[in-house]
């Protein structure tokens, strides 16, 4: 445990273990340290592949997996000249060269061989090396027998779970990462949401927004609400896009309508529109020319679901019949009572 205390405070790549034991602990050490991503070798110890990669795996992340040629010019410059060579993270899987840490095959273009390798000499060669400093093929690729006993070059990754604020794909370089945000966000470690314009409580309505990264943001969702007696025109919610732009138009409040109304001789309507033409909180009042009587409901008043408070009132005389008119929808209810019945 001392030891693997130790281990856990190695982070430069001039550290290097010194205390180990055979066997390894056969539980593996998940490696969530904060640090870059770094190089470690084993300085006092050479190991077959699989010893080294056990080795790797218990202190670090694994046997190194190169990304890259900087990487490579990196690691043939910092390391140590070492006779026998660095174990790294590919090795020969059912006849293909797989990078053992994702388990994915060796592509052409990432391809590294020394000269006239590999040449599965004694066709047992199914570990790979690196040739650090070597006169020739300096940081070149070579096969070798698993059980050839070499330093472990391992790797401790610097990507965390919480890397790049977990808005991104966390890209680990040589120390450090670089973070390759998701649509929506920006910044070194996509600590920022795109923007979108801020949104006004719309008039005679209400505005419910609900915040996931920040006011008016990406992911930002609005919902629209009118007051009573006001009907909504336009999209109900909209949504702040990665674009820092909203999915439409806020709608607006329109006063909500009742059917008109129109008077026709004997029936005198007057009217009053606060707020519209025959709209919620429009009043009618009801009158007759002289020789009528009003049969019904003197006032009516538009409510706020856009019907009228009453019946229609008619106005009903000696002889004829009289009825109240209506402009507008069928499904207005109008029905005019007209009696023939002689009055005094
Ligand atoms: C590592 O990269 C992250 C993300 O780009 C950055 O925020 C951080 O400052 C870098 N750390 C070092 C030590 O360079
Ligand atoms: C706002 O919207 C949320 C979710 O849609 C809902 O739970 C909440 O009750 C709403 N608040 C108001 C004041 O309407
Ligand atoms: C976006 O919002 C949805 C709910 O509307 C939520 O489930 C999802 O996690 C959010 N995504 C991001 C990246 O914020
Ligand atoms: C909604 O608004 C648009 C333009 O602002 C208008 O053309 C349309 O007639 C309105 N719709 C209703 C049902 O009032
Ligand atoms: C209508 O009513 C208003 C008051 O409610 C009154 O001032 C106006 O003179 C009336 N008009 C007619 C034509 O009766
Ligand atoms: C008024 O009209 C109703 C029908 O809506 C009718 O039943 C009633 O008799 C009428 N009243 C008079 C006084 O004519």
């Amino acid at each position: 445990a001392a030891c693997r205390a130790a281990a856990h405070r190695t982070l430069s790549l001039t550290v290097t273990q010194v205390c180990l034991f055979l066997p390894f602990p056969t539980v593996l050490v998940t490696q969530v340290e904060v640090g870059a991503w770094t190089y470690h070798y084993g300085d006092k110890s050479d190991y077959s592949w699989e010893l080294a990669r056990n080795f790797c795996r218990s202190f670090y992340t694994d046997l190194v997996a190169i990304q890259n040629q900087g990487e490579i010019a990196y690691l043939n410059r910092v390391l140590p000249v070492h006779k026998p060579h660095y174990w790294i993270g590919i090795r020969k899987i059912n006849n293909v060269w797989t990078w053992v840490g994702t388990n994915k095959a060796l592509t052409k273009e990432a391809e590294n061989w020394a000269k006239r390798e590999p040449n599965n000499k004694g066709r047992n060669q199914d570990c790979v090396e690196i040739y650090i400093q070597r006169k020739q093929d300096a940081g070149r690729w070579n096969d070798e027998n698993c059980q050839r006993k070499k330093r472990a070059l391992c790797y401790q990754a610097s990507c965390q779970s919480s890397s790049c604020s977990q808005r991104g794909e966390c890209v680990e370089t040589i120390g450090n990462y670089t973070c390759d945000c998701y649509p929506g966000f920006y910044g070194p470690e996509c600590e920022h949401a795109v923007k979108c314009p801020a949104l006004a409580t719309p008039a005679r309505g209400r505005l419910n927004c609900t915040h996931w990264h920040g006011d008016f943001t990406y992911n930002s969702t609005c919902s629209f609400s009118c007051n009573m007696g006001f009907v909504r025109n336009g999209s109900e919610t909209l949504e702040c896009t990665a674009l820092g732009q909203w999915t439409g138009r806020p709608p607006l409040c329109e006063v909500m309508r009742c059917p008109k109304l129109r008077g026709l001789e004997p029936v005198l309507v007057n009217c009053s529109h606060p707020l519209g033409s025959f709209s919620y909180g429009s009043v009618c009042r009801f009158r007759c020319t002289q020789g009528y009587f009003l049969n019904g409901t003197s006032r009516v008043q538009c409510q706020p679901d856009g019907h009228w408070s009453d019946k229609m009132p008619a106005c009903q005389g000696t002889l004829f019949c009289h009825v109240l008119a209506s402009m507008g929808s069928s499904a207005f209810p109008l029905q005019a009572l007209c009696r023939s019945e002689t009055r005094g």
